[in-house]
């Protein structure tokens, strides 16, 4: 990993930091859900969401929701500021969801990922 992980901490995200989090930068082809989802994501008590934060300035956003009475845990709206990627800034966020999961949750350390092409074969941006 990148040195900069010494810069970067991982906190839990606030309502305080929508606009912040929406500041990363445009997602998903304009078709991000966030800005419509963020304040309910984080009042809703079965997600867990978190910042990346270097020097104060959110420069990562990630999140867990947990469905099926805790069973089943699905990381989505994850993020990272374009001049900070490949650095290791999202594998940071996605240890501190894996280490709630297991503390909070029967889903133990399975953390479902499913909101990106990349999980899906078939998946096409014409479907
Ligand atoms: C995906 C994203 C969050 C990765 O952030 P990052 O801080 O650059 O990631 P890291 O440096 O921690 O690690 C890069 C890893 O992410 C993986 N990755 C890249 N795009 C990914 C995606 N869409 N879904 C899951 N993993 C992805 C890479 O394969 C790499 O894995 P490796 O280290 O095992 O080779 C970032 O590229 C981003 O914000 N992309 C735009 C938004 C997006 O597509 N979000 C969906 C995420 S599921």
């Amino acid at each position: 990993m990148a040195s900069i992980a010494k810069d970067v901490v991982i906190r839990r995200a606030l309502q305080e930091d929508f606009e912040a989090v929406l500041s990363i930068g445009e997602m998903y082809g304009g078709r991000d859900y966030l800005k419509a989802l963020y304040l309910p994501f984080i009042e809703n008590k079965d997600t867990y969401a978190v910042v990346a934060t270097i020097q104060d300035a959110v420069v990562g956003f990630s999140m867990t929701t947990t469905f099926d009475g805790g069973l089943t845990v699905m990381s989505r709206a994850s993020r990272v500021h374009e001049k900070f990627r490949g650095l290791g800034i999202y594998h940071m966020m996605k240890e501190e969801l894996e280490k709630h999961t297991r503390l909070k949750s029967k889903a133990h350390n399975l953390v479902v990922n499913c909101d990106c092409g990349k999980a899906n074969p078939e998946y096409s941006e014409d479907v």
